[in-house]
């Protein structure tokens, strides 16, 4: 019944805390708080892009995700009280930049595509940092359409990010389904009006508020038994 699967990009198909381990090794003690709090700061700035300027032609304070994850880092490490040199945020930002996929990442998508449905990433990413990202992790030929919200210059949950899906592909809204491991993305896309698989691989509780999604699981293979 689904035509076209759509992913979010860092925490869903690339392992975004797996940079807490190049942290650890420059700030010893420190890798997995400086992890979770970057993200979490990260997202956190997307969100104030977005709702201090909500205008569907884009938010005047609009700075491209890559930007916004320089910025955060900069932010989470004063912060934290640790020296981030110029050398350290470099590889950092590198390692970033080469996020590893999820190990059942490119199975799923391979799966997907020889079911002869469409795919594609929806991200708060810039395009060039998801092409990277993308092509380093092998799952290129996998993906019809890379989307990011640098064509709305609104970050999500704006809705406007979630329509992309219905201007890039010849669908309706019942046959998306979109996956994400982020349940507060999850949710906002259950709102928008597509289906939405959550992927819970750490077994947290789902948003309080809200509508539940219309599926969990603990890995991305399990979206294949649902198709
Ligand atoms: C993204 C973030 C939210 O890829 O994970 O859009």
């Amino acid at each position: 019944m689904y035509k076209l699967i759509a992913f979010d990009a860092y925490g869903t198909l690339f392992d975004v805390y797996s940079i807490s381990q190049l942290a650890e090794e420059f700030f010893p003690g420190n890798g997995q708080a400086l992890a979770l709090m970057w993200r979490d700061r990260q997202i956190e700035y997307t969100r104030l892009v977005t709702m201090s300027d909500p205008n569907p032609s884009g938010s005047k304070h609009y700075l491209p995700f890559w930007d916004i994850t320089i910025l955060s880092l900069r932010y989470v490490c004063q912060r934290m009280a640790l020296v981030l040199t110029p050398e350290y945020e470099k590889h950092l930002m590198d390692q970033y930049a080469k996020l590893t996929p999820f190990e059942d990442s490119l199975n799923v998508l391979k799966t997907i595509k020889e079911q002869g449905k469409f795919t594609a990433i929806l991200s708060n990413g810039s395009k060039e940092m998801l092409a990277t990202v993308v092509q380093s992790g092998g799952l290129t030929p996998y993906l019809d359409q890379l989307l990011t919200v640098e064509e709305v210059r609104l970050f999500k949950t704006a809705p406007q990010v979630y329509e992309l899906l219905l201007k890039a592909f010849p669908v309706q809204k019942k046959e998306i389904l979109f996956i994400s491991s982020n349940a507060w993305d999850a949710l906002a896309a259950k709102w928008f009006g597509v289906d939405v698989f959550w992927v819970n691989r750490l077994g947290h509780p789902f948003e309080e508020i809200g509508e539940r999604p219309n599926y969990e699981g603990s890995s991305l293979s399990e979206i294949v038994s649902i198709l």
